[in-house]
């Protein structure tokens, strides 16, 4: 048998010369898979266990090999490992040392096949992943109820179609954002047990005609359901190209990207001068090299640019598996760049965020300047008429009577005298112009998720203790 030392292991025999230069290049994977060497390592630690167990591995070679597994994992993690190439990829590159160093590694593969290997690996990192990403998420969730709690008397107008619409507690704002981090936990938390399903034992399409011990591995690599009981894979062909359980993590990843743009666009609108409710410590600022002037939200910037490549991900994945036939396909190896650059891009983007809010002050006097706008009371206004027993549709058509002599005269609501009020209606009383009192405003909105002093205090307080703030 004529072997080039340069010949990756799944070559040798078949083939009598190396891939081109060109070739190894263009379909090498080391590159970027080398980030699995952890849970690649530890799915051999497994895998050798259970070939000792059913009698494939003596004691003495299943030894050998954790030894030469612990020894590489060491390497790698001191940065003394040397990645070669032309053997392809992470796994090749940690089989092919092991067994330079202890021959008994050429046993490591039976009953393995890289394509159930590399779906082992990447369920692996991703159930990881997952765990990082909520836990992060949890703490942008913190940071704003901290911003909520430290400026709870502060009130913005709420806007719709970034127009001024009816006043809101900062603190109800922000809480809008806890809600959606919320829901983000639970999708990564709702796809968990459809990532978490040991495939090792599929071989590379039809299992293996050795006994292999499924569910002792799992077990080993904690693919367990919530009782405690081995989660394996039920059909062999699925198992080496299933990508769902990415595609679904890439998919949550890129509606938390889209959550993060929206209150990174809430931050830059804020900032501006014509808004002024907030400012961003230095930290998490940069300046203009040519305006020195410039203090610039590039934080909530990029983040809200990030977004874009998340969804192209998205795409790129779908894509990718939608023309593939059963089962594994080479095009699968690109899908761990994608998926490695949303999982990188989305937790930098909720870890970036929670530091900014940890540097954002509020200055309280430009809100409460915008927020005292009397005509942000105009459905009060209407209400007020409602409670005399107005219908509402009139009662609108009045109030935008109201509106209308205001501007007229160019007055603010609660700047028109009473006769005011009385030519637009005879139901406008001597107390109306208490509905334009915006403390009193706020404490009459406590319907559940109103944004009503009392309704605040208790959703501040609910986040408090749920996320033991
Ligand atoms: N590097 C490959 C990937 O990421 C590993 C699996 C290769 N399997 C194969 N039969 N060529 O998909």
């Amino acid at each position: 048998m004529k072997k080039k030392s340069s010949q990756p292991v799944s070559r040798s025999g078949r083939f009598t010369s190396g891939p081109s230069a060109d070739v190894a290049r263009f379909s090498e994977s080391i590159s970027f898979d080398w980030r699995l060497w952890q849970h690649d390592i530890l799915g051999s630690m497994a895998h050798a266990s259970m070939l000792h167990k059913i009698g494939v591995l003596s004691k003495k070679e299943l030894a050998d090999i954790l030894k030469g597994l612990e020894e590489i994992g060491q390497e790698i993690s001191d940065g003394q490992f040397t990645w070669k190439p032309e053997l392809e990829d992470v796994h090749m590159n940690i089989e092919s040392e092991l067994t330079r160093r202890y021959p008994a590694g050429a046993k490591l593969h039976t009953s393995r096949s890289r394509n159930d290997q590399v779906a082992l690996d990447v369920r692996m990192w991703v159930r990881d992943e997952i765990i990082a990403l909520t836990q992060e998420i949890k703490e942008l969730q913190k940071s704003l109820v901290a911003l909520g709690e430290k400026y709870r008397e502060v009130i913005i107008p709420g806007y719709t179609h970034l127009q001024r619409a009816q006043p809101v507690f900062f603190a109800h704002h922000l809480l809008a954002y806890v809600e959606m981090l919320e829901r983000d936990g639970a999708r990564l938390a709702d796809c968990f047990p459809r990532v978490n399903i040991c495939p090792l034992g599929s071989g590379a399409i039809a299992g293996s005609t050795l006994p292999l011990d499924r569910e002792f591995v799992a077990e080993y690599l904690q693919f367990v359901d919530s009782k405690g009981a081995a989660v394996v894979s039920q059909n062999s062909m699925d198992a080496v190209c299933d990508r769902d359980f990415m595609i679904e993590y890439c998919s949550a990843g890129a509606l938390i990207a889209m959550h993060l743009s929206r209150l990174a666009e809430d931050v830059i609108i804020w900032v501006t001068a014509e808004f002024g409710f907030i400012r961003i410590s230095d930290s998490y600022t940069t300046g203009s090299s040519l305006m020195p002037q410039k203090k610039n939200p590039d934080i909530a910037e990029l983040t809200r640019g990030k977004t874009g490549r998340v969804y192209g991900n998205l795409v790129a994945l779908l894509t990718l598996l939608k023309g593939l036939p059963m089962t594994y396909n080479r095009d699968l190896q690109e899908d761990k760049e994608r998926l490695f650059d949303t999982s990188d891009t989305v937790r930098g983007s909720v870890r970036l965020m929670s530091g900014m809010f940890q540097n954002i002050s509020v200055n309280a006097a430009n809100c409460q300047k915008a927020a005292s706008d009397p005509s942000l009371l105009a459905t009060d206004l209407a209400d007020y008429l409602v409670r005399k027993g107005m219908p509402f549709r009139k009662a609108h058509h009045a109030v935008g009577e109201i509106v209308a002599l205001a501007e007229k005269k160019e007055k603010t609501l609660s700047g028109l005298s009473i006769q005011d009020y009385k030519t637009v209606s005879k139901e406008f009383g001597p107390d109306v112009l208490e509905v334009f009192n915006l403390q009193k405003a706020m404490s009459l909105k406590n319907l559940v998720g109103a944004p009503g002093t009392e309704q605040v205090a208790a959703q501040l307080a609910r986040w408090r203790n749920k996320l033991g703030a």
